[in-house]
């Protein structure tokens, strides 16, 4: 298959090229390929053509909570959504926290996925040396010091220190940074604010001792969805130091603020929370210091977040929003679209070591993304194939449509048709 004189999108340029697919592997790039004689062409010229995203933090809730969302559900959104290969997080029923745990997962979910998945190992006080064990099978470790949705939850200094030195020091381990005590102090006062049920001091504390222990014993260390500024003043001093820590930040905390919250009710909590103006404006202020963009796509059915604010679980749907919502961005000016491909596509896979992707890559998997640059629509809650049926974004115009996506050379996705069965999505190998 030839796909010819797209407006070619990679972290390094925005070029007309023509990109040349065998099997499922991409096998010539260049300004133009002469087709060969019955080879399949894909006219194009009017498409932006981008390699397919990583979202490298889902919560698709598979097995245990199939009516939130299920493995097909969840890839299905992703697909729609430009996003051709997902990270899921441990936080299931049962937890990812053992090595028969994540077989078991992945049996599960091998026939339903749509587009190419990985999973996170989740840390607990005791699973130190298993976690280790499983480590070349995962994309990372998660290690929750605050708790959210689940049971998983490592508190406690010894059991922090001992993953942090015995789970291998090149791959990353995922920490979600709000600090149980804290918020245990604060959750108690009976807010309903969440940005101050959850404040940032509690971020501030998590991260702070996150760092130091990275610092410590030289380990990488990924900062899931940071939110404030004083996080990334943290990050940016860790990096000046030496430390080995890279950052994500989240469509949620990047596009809303905690008004947001506020009009949205119990669908606008998630935890970290929707933070202040000045917050938001500091992920974009630092910007450069963000390695990833993941969604934290955490669905939950109307019918938990209508409970009562201290009872509604915290989480948004997002996977299939975040491309949409960077396209804006993109087109507004705020960002470079080279800038959105690095943190979505470029930088997951040299963090997680995601050996057969790549950014548009000779030898790498074909996973390619057409995009109708000029078209104009309005999210709404029934575009989205995510089981949870709902978005925040409901209202947001998008300039900018997703029109084919192709999943390892095969067009998976054609202008809001999924063409492949379920089980068509592979595990992801690792590169370390
Ligand atoms: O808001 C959140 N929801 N934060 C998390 O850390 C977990 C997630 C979920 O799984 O619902
Ligand atoms: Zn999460």
């Amino acid at each position: 298959m030839l796909i010819r004189q797209g407006i070619v999108v990679t972290h390094r340029a925005t070029a007309r090229l023509d990109i040349r697919v065998r099997g499922e592997t991409i096998t010539e790039i260049a300004p133009e390929i002469a087709p060969e004689q019955d080879e399949e062409v894909v006219e194009a010229s009017e498409r932006l053509v981008l390699p397919g995203f990583i979202d490298s933090h889902v919560h698709f809730r598979d097995p245990g909570a199939p009516q939130k969302e299920d493995f097909f559900t969840g890839t299905l959104a992703a697909l729609a959504g430009g996003v051709t290969t997902v990270l899921d997080m441990p936080n299931t029923q049962p937890p990812t926290d053992s090595r028969a745990h994540l077989v078991q997962k992945a049996a599960h979910v091998a026939t339903k996925a749509v587009v190419d998945y990985g999973f996170y190992f989740g840390a607990t006080d005791t699973n130190i040396e298993e976690a280790a064990s499983v480590a070349g099978e995962v994309a990372a470790m998660k290690l929750y010091m605050g708790s959210s949705t689940g049971t998983l939850l490592v508190t406690e200094f010894s059991p922090i220190y001992r993953h942090f030195t015995t789970f291998p020091l090149d791959k990353p381990i995922a920490v979600h940074a709000e600090d149980e005590q804290s918020l245990k102090y604060f959750g108690g006062m009976g807010l309903q604010d969440h940005n101050q049920a959850r404040p940032p001091l509690s971020a501030q504390i998590a991260l702070s001792r996150a760092i130091a222990i990275a610092e410590k014993t030289g380990r990488r260390l990924h900062v899931a969805h940071t939110t404030t500024w004083r996080e990334l003043e943290l990050i940016q001093e860790a990096r000046s130091k030496g430390v080995r820590v890279t950052c994500e930040v989240t469509p949620l905390h990047l596009f809303m603020t905690e008004e947001d919250q506020h009009r949205l009710r119990n669908f606008g909590k998630v935890n970290p929370p929707l933070r202040s103006r000045d917050d938001r404006e500091a992920l974009w202020r630092y910007f450069d210091d963000i390695d990833t963009i993941g969604t934290d796509h955490a669905p939950h059915t109307r019918e938990e977040k209508d409970q009562p604010y201290s009872q509604a679980p915290s989480g948004m749907p997002g996977v299939q929003t975040m491309l949409p919502l960077l396209l804006n961005a993109a087109s507004s000016g705020r960002v470079k679209l080279e800038e959105v491909v690095k943190r979505c596509v470029t930088n997951p896979i040299q963090i997680f070591g995601l050996k057969d992707k790549g950014t548009l890559e000779i030898g790498k998997d074909a996973d390619i993304v057409l995009i109708d640059p000029n078209h104009e629509y309005v999210l709404a809650d029934d575009q989205m194939l995510s089981k949870c049926g709902w978005t925040p974004f409901a209202g947001t115009k998008i300039k900018g449509q997703i029109q084919q996506v192709y999943l390892r050379g095969n067009l998976a996705y054609n202008q809001g048709n999924c063409l492949s069965t379920a089980g068509s999505g592979k595990a992801i190998r690792y590169s370390k």
